[in-house]
């Protein structure tokens, strides 16, 4: 039996778009960074007893199928069939919009591989966990990390970044924590099957994942921030071009956006990124954070919520 904690991570440039269905190989690089305020653990035990795996989420018994797929994954891995008691608990905020597949998946990856026996490095970890989630790939680190698009199962795997020096702080506002008209992984399929603009984003997205390493280790926070936006942006637009049109943003969405471009008008370096959602996540530093949220509390009041760099996943009890 194994405990294991992983936190979630905003992409700064986003992952959208899968070349592989199957082994979650994506079409483009990304990077993001892992969050201190919003983790998970799940405790997975291996028990000859049990006849089907087991799967609890925040005290709810769920459907086991996709858990029962992923530790197909690790059991093949290990050589063993016996089925697994796996207990999951979200640590978001209540209604933050923000309990995520990539921290679900870092930590079950983890637990799952250490209770099963196995000794996996961080990459085979990495590996294994964006077979479940592409996002949970980059979970396994702490602070900054980029997933490599990587050519095959074996090259495209998620690593950590060197440090940058400056006080990175994310801040979230939730826009509406509501459940999503739309599901990402649908979304994404359809995004890459008929909007015209997809061929355009992968190109733009590649390299800004390469921008985004330069300016990261340069500390360029004018560079990090636009290349952020940019990444956010240029995905939603795909979205927005596919065929059904969709769009996750709504109102809120762009009042946001608003006063985060006030905010830079006037010399606060924060910028916007979102997910497949309306909620908006604000990339600053540590000194500007009072400025930022005062600018959002006569709107969002209650809904704001900070978070610094968070660390790798790791086990909790063995
Ligand atoms: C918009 O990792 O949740 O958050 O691989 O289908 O499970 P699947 O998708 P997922 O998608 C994350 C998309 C994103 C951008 C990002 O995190 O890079």
């Amino acid at each position: 039996m194994t405990t294991a904690r992983a936190h979630t991570n905003i992409a700064l440039i986003k992952y959208w778009g899968k070349r592989d269905a199957d082994l979650i190989l994506p079409y483009t690089s990304s990077v993001s960074l892992t969050l201190a305020d919003f983790y998970t653990d799940t405790r997975v035990e291996f028990d000859a007893r049990l006849a089907t795996d087991q799967f609890q989420l925040d005290g709810q018994a769920q459907s086991a199928a996709k858990l029962t797929r992923f530790l197909d994954l690790v059991r093949g891995q290990a050589g063993i069939t016996t089925r697994a008691r796996v207990t999951s608990t979200n640590h978001v905020p209540t209604a933050a919009g923000l309990a995520s597949s990539a921290s679900a998946y870092a930590a079950l990856a983890l637990a799952a591989s250490h209770a099963a026996g196995l000794t996996l490095d961080d990459r085979a970890l990495s590996r294994l966990a964006r077979r479940g989630s592409g996002s949970a790939a980059r979970s396994v680190f702490g602070g900054l990390a980029v997933w490599h698009r990587g050519t095959d199962d074996a090259s495209s795997y998620a690593e950590p970044l060197p440090a940058t020096t400056l006080p990175l702080r994310m801040v979230v506002v939730m826009v509406n924590a509501g459940p999503k008209p739309i599901g990402s992984r649908d979304l994404m399929a359809n995004t890459v099957a008929t909007s015209p603009y997809y061929p355009a984003w992968v190109t733009h997205n590649e390299a800004a994942a390469t921008a985004m390493i330069q300016a990261l280790a340069a500390d360029d926070m004018p560079t990090i921030g636009h290349l952020t936006e940019q990444s956010a942006m240029q995905m939603h637009a795909a979205i927005m071009a596919a065929d059904p049109a969709f769009t996750y943003f709504e109102p809120e969405t762009l009042a946001v956006w608003q006063t985060v471009h006030r905010l830079r008008a006037s010399g606060v370096p924060v910028y916007a990124t979102m997910d497949a959602g309306p909620n908006v996540k604000l990339l600053t530093l540590a000194p500007h954070v009072a400025t930022v949220c005062a600018a959002l509390s006569p709107q969002f009041d209650q809904r704001v919520l900070v978070s610094a760099p968070g660390p790798a996943a790791r086990v909790l009890e063995d």
